[in-house]
């Protein structure tokens, strides 16, 4: 069976259409790279498929595990296995970043976890990521740097074990070791039922996690799909080649948000 399966999606942010006609497929054991310019579509994908509030699905499924994940909360979809590390975690003041963790790793298991246990795997996976254990106390993400706020995903994930992880631009912020060292974690997680969807604008980290699969978002929808090789052809041309081979547009400005100073001027001429 199928793990993550996403039929003819199309979500909308406040009315504008943002995701059109997406489907895509993920099986156990798989690595997905997804890539596309800025602003097409890539984390609020992910973030429909974790359940954000502000991103409303008009139309299509999505299914996980033959559960209808569009019927799920937030909590549902994590505790079936799902994770989101974000392309920029949110910073929670008056939350310490090990209350977090440990209520996260909780809100999972049906009884609560030890507090022995917990602290040892808490600085099991910590050592794993580089996390400086001296930053467990701190407000979580407040005044982390960019690294940090990424050590600090990738330590949830490796805390919370889950069965699909969606990973949004892990690789921004972080420097060369840290990229090693997710790539590390990601690979030591592939057992054959763990699987992931990995945004990224650079070859960098699929070079060191060499993705099964490889999807192009243009627009809001896959317009091609292949192997590896489509990752290097994106990083020696470009993406502007898609353009005349797929028909679509890449810097189409119909469907965009009117800008308030548009609005002030045709109000001001209307009235004038
Ligand atoms: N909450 C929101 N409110 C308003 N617009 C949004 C919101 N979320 C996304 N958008 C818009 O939807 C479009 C797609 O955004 P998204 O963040 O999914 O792009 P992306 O492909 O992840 O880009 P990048 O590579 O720059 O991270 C953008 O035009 C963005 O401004
Ligand atoms: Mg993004």
């Amino acid at each position: 069976m199928s793990k993550l399966v996403i039929k003819d999606l199309y979500v909308n942010v406040d009315d504008i259409s943002i995701i059109n006609g997406l489907n895509l497929e993920i099986n156990d054991g798989e690595v997905h790279a997804l890539i596309g310019p800025n602003g097409h579509g890539k984390s609020t994908l992910l973030f429909t498929i974790m359940g954000h509030p502000r991103y409303n699905v008009v139309k299509g499924s999505i299914y996980f595990n033959g559960q209808d994940v569009l019927k799920m909360t937030v909590d549902e979809r994590s505790k079936a296995g799902m994770f989101l590390a974000m392309q920029n975690p949110l910073e929670i003041n008056g939350v310490s970043t090990i209350d977090f963790l440990k209520s996260a790793l909780n809100a999972r298991r049906d009884t609560p976890i030890s507090l022995y246990k917990f602290v040892k795997e808490f600085e099991s996976c910590s050592k794993d990521v580089g996390f400086n254990l001296d930053m467990s106390t701190r407000n979580l993400n407040e005044g982390f740097s960019g690294g940090e706020k990424k050590r600090n995903e990738i330590l949830q994930m490796k805390l919370l074990n889950p069965l699909l992880s969606l990973i949004d631009e892990i690789d921004s912020g972080l420097d060369v070791d840290g990229l090693e060292m997710v790539a590390k974690v990601i690979n030591s997680m592939m057992d054959g039922s763990f699987s992931c969807l990995i945004i990224s604008h650079y070859s960098k980290l699929y070079k060191l996690i060499k993705p099964t699969h490889v999807h192009i978002i243009i627009n809001g929808k896959i317009v091609t799909s292949g192997d590896y090789s489509l990752i290097e052809k994106v990083d020696n041309e470009g993406y502007k080649w898609l353009e005349k081979e797929f028909n679509v547009s890449i810097n189409k400005q119909e469907n965009k948000r009117v800008s308030i100073g548009t609005c002030n001027v045709k109000e001001s001429v209307n009235n004038g």
